[in-house]
């Protein structure tokens, strides 16, 4: 382990480091599995759980996660290990480890919209693409389909994932520096380009009812737990939670910074983007009658697509380009923040200069990412996932985005809340911040939000049992090649769990960590 000392960085401005915040929050996450959740939970039924997500558990554990990063100034293990020793440093890296499966997956979903970008400019909105890897002729399968199927039966993700790499690897070059330059840019893009697709949405003809869909409460879905655990859920991955993103970001920042504020800024620029992504998706598709109940990635690759494509003729490829623009500069602006906050943890520990860092962990990534590309086709029939890559993908993003987040929330209100002592977290915060946290701060963290997040993935997980785990029915219509994959949901869980939990026990009973500046 080197001896040196090493630099941390510091972010330049306050401003950019809302931009880097807000630019890691905003992402997929908002603006389209923010609508497949809202749709599937009922429209206007989401946004009253969504909204107490928001206020009584994400920002709060926004306001935390800001605080840890700059009162120990490190990145997730070792601002946990400064809390409670080795036990808090292996939650930090099982935090990372989950993190990276999300960070490989996530990457690939990158590569699939830059497929779509491309196509957006043309063969999108063309009548249909021959899917010879599932045996379809031309016009056997109607596009957006045939185009996103016809692209997955291919090896052309696997270099769109390189691509999307390389663009990491340059934006994280140097850290807080290089991540500042680039937000500074990518955030407001998205914005600009966001209220282009509102302004074009509402004006379509009944593009408004879909706004009263989404602003229409319906009290009675709310005595469902699955809403709770939607909402929770979608809140800690909107709000860039327990992956130990924000804890890294915020210990580049001065020691004397208003972070409750920039807590509360980051969130609500968060979940306002998520409300206006909103009424772009919902009006497009009511205007065109199109019922949005798809999976989430159903929603950005199909269903949305597919409204976009009944535009009028003139709107189609300029709305299309535009979209799948939007969606790379927000996935991106998140992607970066995933890998730093992975290098960052890195770095703290074994001291190593950031080009062999970002080296070690964008070479395990891509294999990752390549994992989840991979074409080769599972089930011709189409009516799971169709590629082992997206069927894989389906079943990591299972565990570590329904459960991982959640459960990391959990231990660090725990460790923060009981170990440390809430108290002292809330009189560093309260030091420099305008907004004055009281009492109730405490409270939140040590009872409330724990209990809440073990009744949600209590119920989480007595559902799983229930269904024997994704229910038994799993995998019947794949090829006889790959008909070993009905055991794939059992598999996949030993996996995260193992690697998760294996590597980080170990990572965290090994040695100690750099000293930086
Ligand atoms: N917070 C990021 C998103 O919503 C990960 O996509």
């Amino acid at each position: 382990m080197s001896q040196e000392l090493f630099p941390r960085g510091q972010w330049k401005s306050r401003v950019g480091f809302i931009l880097a915040a807000s630019g890691s929050a905003i992402g997929l996450g908002n603006i389209v599995f923010f609508s497949a959740n809202a749709y599937r939970f009922g429209g206007g039924a989401f946004y009253l759980p969504y909204l107490l997500a928001l206020f009584v558990f994400g920002i709060p554990v926004m306001i935390l996660e800001f605080g840890l990063g700059n009162f120990t100034g490190r990145a997730f293990p070792e601002s946990l290990h400064r809390v409670a020793g080795r036990k808090g440093e292996f939650v930090g890296w099982w935090a990372n480890l989950n993190a990276g499966f999300i960070t490989m997956y996530y990457i690939t979903i990158l590569s699939w919209v830059i497929g779509m970008f491309f196509g957006a400019f043309g063969a999108l909105w063309r009548e249909s693409l021959p899917v010879p890897a599932f045996g379809m002729a031309e016009g056997e399968l109607s596009n957006p389909y045939a185009y996103f199927f016809h692209m997955l039966s291919t090896w052309k993700p696997i270099l769109f994932v390189a691509i999307v790499w390389i663009f990491n690897i340059l934006i994280v070059r140097r850290g807080a520096e290089t991540i500042e330059s680039a937000t500074k840019v990518f955030v407001p893009l998205m914005w600009i380009f966001m209220v282009i697709l509102i302004i074009r949405g509402v004006t379509l003809d009944n593009g408004v009812q879909g706004v009263y869909l989404l602003f229409t409460p319906n009290f009675s879905v709310m005595k469902d737990p699955a809403v709770w655990q939607g909402a929770f859920a979608q809140t800690f991955f909107s709000l860039s939670l327990g992956f130990g993103i924000m804890t890294a970001y915020a210990s580049y920042l001065p020691k004397k910074s208003d972070l409750t504020t920039n807590s509360v800024i980051t969130s609500l620029l968060d979940s306002g983007f998520a409300y206006i992504a909103g009424l772009a998706v919902f009006s497009i598709l009511f205007a065109f009658a199109i019922v949005p109940q798809a999976s989430t990635l159903g929603m950005m690759f199909f269903i949305i697509p597919q409204g976009i494509g009944e535009m009028p003729q003139n709107s189609v490829t300029t709305f299309g380009v535009v979209f799948f623009a939007l969606l790379l500069l927000a996935g991106l602006t998140s992607s970066v923040s995933l890998v730093e906050a992975l290098v960052s943890s890195m770095r703290d520990k074994f001291g190593w200069s950031r080009k062999k860092t970002i080296a070690v962990a964008s070479v395990i990534g891509f294999t990752g990412s390549a994992i989840f590309a991979l074409p080769q086709v599972v089930n011709p029939g189409l009516e799971d996932n169709g590629t082992l890559g997206l069927t894989l993908l389906d079943l990591v993003d299972h565990w570590s985005f329904s459960y991982g987040l959640l459960i990391i929330g959990f231990c660090e209100c725990i460790l923060v809340g009981w170990v440390l002592g809430a108290d002292k977290i809330r009189i560093h915060l309260n030091e420099n911040s305008k907004i004055k946290l009281g009492l109730w701060f405490d409270i939140l963290i040590k009872y409330i939000i724990p209990l809440a997040l073990l009744l949600v993935l209590g119920y989480s997980v007595w559902g799983e049992v229930q269904n024997g785990i994704y229910g038994t029915a799993y995998g019947e219509n794949y090829n006889e090649k790959f008909s070993f994959l009905r055991f794939a949901p059992r598999i996949v869980v030993v996996y995260w769990l193992v690697i998760c939990s294996v590597v980080a026990f170990v990572l965290a009973r090994r040695g100690s960590f750099a000293k930086a500046e």
